[in-house]
């Protein structure tokens, strides 16, 4: 149990509601998933490794969070999160130079691997020889045009040992892996940041009102209660991560809601930057909300007509901001 030790950074908003201690509460009547030590111990050598080399590190959260429905699941509440978001971003803080860990819902989108989810592998490739003792595959370029350029940048990276992915399936297992990958990365102090793009779930069944087998349908409809769900960005910015710069997302529905939720965020938390969407367009138009100001990127038609990528503008930005925070706070390692 990580227990509060520090407290909270300065702000130039006044924090305006109190933020609770309900996720130690989460953590006290929730046992650690399977596979848990294993992962941690990954994520906290990758962490080690970089920050000798003094490589920034970013832990991208990706995806969105199963909620079981018995303990032995067969039914779980799911959202619509594809993980395009973090997938994409991973692959532009990776040409920054960055190091990443990449907490991903399992079969949600992954970077590089992204560009063939849309198309079917196996019609990118041809047969070239015939003959049966050299039949050779290759790639049909005209099917896959940034294969090359694709590959090299995995290869890059892949040979640097700069990408971690670590995967997850349900809410439990996100909620104790955000809290080891920041134990993990607590090293690294401002050189961290956290882009936290998953779509977490706000509601769960906890575990002690949580039926152990498959619920029956002849006992007719199950009359669900959920809880609330501890917003972990509260102890992520106040315990886990004093030092990081951290970046979360507000995604809404009602424009008319966004920005006003977005500070809300800010102020609550106390933290660096949120990027506001609104679900329908959130491939096209994003705002990045800071303490002092908010701005807006939008992709041209002519982006749009060459799909490329709104995350591509989204990592310079937040980038150059890191690089300003951590000239502003010292390399901030603790
Ligand atoms: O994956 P895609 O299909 O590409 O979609 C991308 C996205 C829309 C999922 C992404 O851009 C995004 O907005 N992600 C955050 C969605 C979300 O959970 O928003 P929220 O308003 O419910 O939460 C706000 C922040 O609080 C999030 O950064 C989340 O990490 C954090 N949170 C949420 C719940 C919780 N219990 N604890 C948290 O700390």
């Amino acid at each position: 149990m990580t227990t509060p030790t520090s407290p909270p950074q300065s702000s130039r908003l006044k924090r305006t509601d109190s933020v609770g201690d309900d996720w130690v509460q989460f953590f006290a009547t929730h046992d650690a998933p399977q596979n848990y030590k294993e992962k941690r111990e990954k994520m906290h050598s990758f962490a080690e490794e970089h920050f000798k080399k003094q490589t920034k590190v970013v832990l991208i959260t990706s995806g969105g969070t199963a909620v079981p429905m018995e303990s032995r699941t067969v039914r779980f509440i799911d959202n619509f999160s594809s993980g395009t978001r973090g997938a994409a971003s991973a692959e532009y803080f990776l040409s920054e130079g960055y190091a990443v860990i990449f907490l991903f819902r399992h079969k949600s989108l992954e970077p590089y691997m992204r560009h063939f989810s849309r198309h079917s592998f196996l019609d990118m490739l041809q047969i070239d020889s015939e003959t049966d003792n050299s039949q050779i595959i290759t790639v049909d370029q005209t099917k896959a045009p940034n294969m090359l350029e694709l590959l090299k940048s995995y290869q890059t990276v892949k040979t640097s040992k700069r990408l971690l992915s670590v995967e997850y399936v349900f809410l439990q297992e996100y909620l104790y892996l955000l809290r080891a990958a920041a134990e993990a990365l607590h090293f690294a102090g401002s050189k961290a940041m956290f882009y936290l793009a998953a779509a977490v779930s706000d509601f769960y069944i906890p575990g002690q009102d949580m039926p152990e087998h498959k619920i029956q349908s002849s006992d007719g409809p199950p009359q669900i209660s959920l809880c609330k769900v501890p917003k972990m960005l509260a102890p992520l910015v106040r315990h886990w991560a004093t030092k990081a710069f951290v970046t979360s997302f507000k995604l809404e529905t009602d424009k008319d809601l966004l920005l006003k939720k977005a500070r809300q965020a800010l102020i609550k938390f106390n933290h660096q930057v949120v990027i506001a969407n609104i679900l329908e367009d959130r491939r096209r138009q994003v705002t990045i909300v800071t303490q002092d100001k908010h701005f807006t990127i939008s992709l041209t038609e002519e982006e749009l007509s060459h799909e490329a990528d709104i995350e591509e503008h989204i990592v310079k930005k937040l980038t150059e901001q890191h690089a300003q925070f951590i000239t502003e706070n010292g390399n901030g390692s603790t």
